[in-house]
């Protein structure tokens, strides 16, 4: 069967052949990938820069963020059957007895470091024909999601992000109100997303969906699409290339929340700077190797003390986080019907991979179908 695979001791990026995998144990299930979704990180293994391929191969098969069906069970799966479209999830936990999370389910939160993620670390991805996984990494995906799930695992970003701002927004400013419905969390809040590529449109959609008034900030200028379907979903477009971040900040007003998914590091940092009164800052990005500039550390502490600031980093994702993005895909498909629409530019053979991971992107979302 074809795989997708990168070589970093050869520096090649190629279509391989690979035996299919076999069930082994009673608990795995026989996948037929589908739609395998290219990102950030996808084009950072492919230019050298980031993943590691399994211990003894010189290779990683890439892809993680995918859709697949079940075409076989082990005798042991209870859940699925075959027919059933699943997303898998990435991270596979640490094997130390010590780690308090990924004994406990929470690989995303891994102490050690010594996780494997399915495509970009250790362990071969799904951008191949078939996969092997055991069923507890899979989240069933209602048939009629069939078109958007590849999406599933680019939003589990903002699900894990929200929801431990929507657990902090009870302990502190503003007290939410536990009682409050889902779509009224940000209510009176106003969001700032930094970045418009999927991670930033999807994150914008949820958080648009809690209820926050969002602005989304980055470097494009009109006419893109990302930017229509900002505006599409309600969302304020504002452009770095004609508008600073005081003009930005001021236009805001208190910034409660920002979620940075650029993976620039400057740009995140200088955005810190504007974020409010007990405001949030979520980042998501992670960057490849950039210039140092200069900074004014004492500025950012003092502001984020005085300012009961909270800058926190999130990798997705968890369980609860699959099963949440799945239920908000639904809801983004039926609220904004055309925008969603636009979110996957074109489905592409693996031969085209290479050459679309390294090339400039088509549109939103590039998905590989097999
Ligand atoms: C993936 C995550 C992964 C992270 C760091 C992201 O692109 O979506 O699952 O943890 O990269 O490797």
């Amino acid at each position: 069967m074809k795989a997708v695979a990168v070589f970093p001791g050869t520096r090649e990026v190629k279509v391989i052949e690979q035996k299919e995998p076999e069930i082994t144990e009673p608990d795995q299930v026989m996948l037929r990938m589908l739609d395998i979704g290219i990102c950030g990180t996808d084009w950072e293994i492919c230019t050298f820069e980031y993943g590691m391929p399994p211990p003894g191969d010189d290779y990683l098969v890439i892809g993680h963020e995918a859709l697949a069906e079940v075409v076989a069970t082990g005798s042991a799966v209870g859940r699925l059957q075959v027919g059933d479209l699943v997303v898998p999830s990435v991270r596979r936990p640490c094997p130390h007895p010590s780690c308090l999370a990924c004994r406990s389910g929470h690989q995303d939160y891994c102490y050690t470091g010594d996780f494997t993620e399915r495509g970009i670390k250790e362990a071969h991805g799904y951008m191949t024909e078939y996969v092997v996984e055991h069923e507890r990494y899979l989240d069933p995906v209602p048939p009629d999601l069939r078109e958007f799930a590849v999406l599933t695992e680019p939003l589990t970003v903002a699900e894990k992000a929200l929801a431990q701002v929507t657990w902090m927004m009870r302990q502190r400013p503003p007290w939410l109100d536990p009682q409050t419905p889902s779509d009224e969390r940000g209510h009176g809040l106003s969001a700032l997303v930094l970045g418009v590529g999927p991670v930033g449109l999807l994150g914008a959609m949820a958080i648009a969906t809690a209820g926050f008034t969002t602005y989304v900030y980055s470097r494009e200028l009109p006419p893109n699409p990302r930017i229509d379907l900002a505006t599409a979903i309600g969302a304020t477009y504002l452009s770095s290339q004609d508008t600073t971040f005081a003009e930005l900040a001021e236009r805001v007003g208190n910034i409660d929340l920002v979620y940075e998914a650029v993976g620039h590091s400057h740009f995140a940092l200088e955005a810190v700077r504007w974020l409010g009164i007990n405001g949030i800052f979520v980042l998501t990005g992670v960057p490849g190797m950039q210039a140092f500039v200069e900074t004014d550390p004492a500025r950012t502490m003092r502001d984020l003390v005085l300012k009961n600031q909270v800058l926190l980093g999130t990798v997705n994702a968890g369980s609860d986080d699959f099963a949440s993005a799945l239920r908000n895909l639904d809801l983004f498909r039926n609220r904004w019907p055309e925008a969603v629409q636009t979110l996957i530019a074109g489905r592409y053979p693996p031969e085209q991979a290479a050459e679309l991971i390294l090339g400039r992107p088509t549109g939103i979302k590039t998905v590989i179908s097999f």
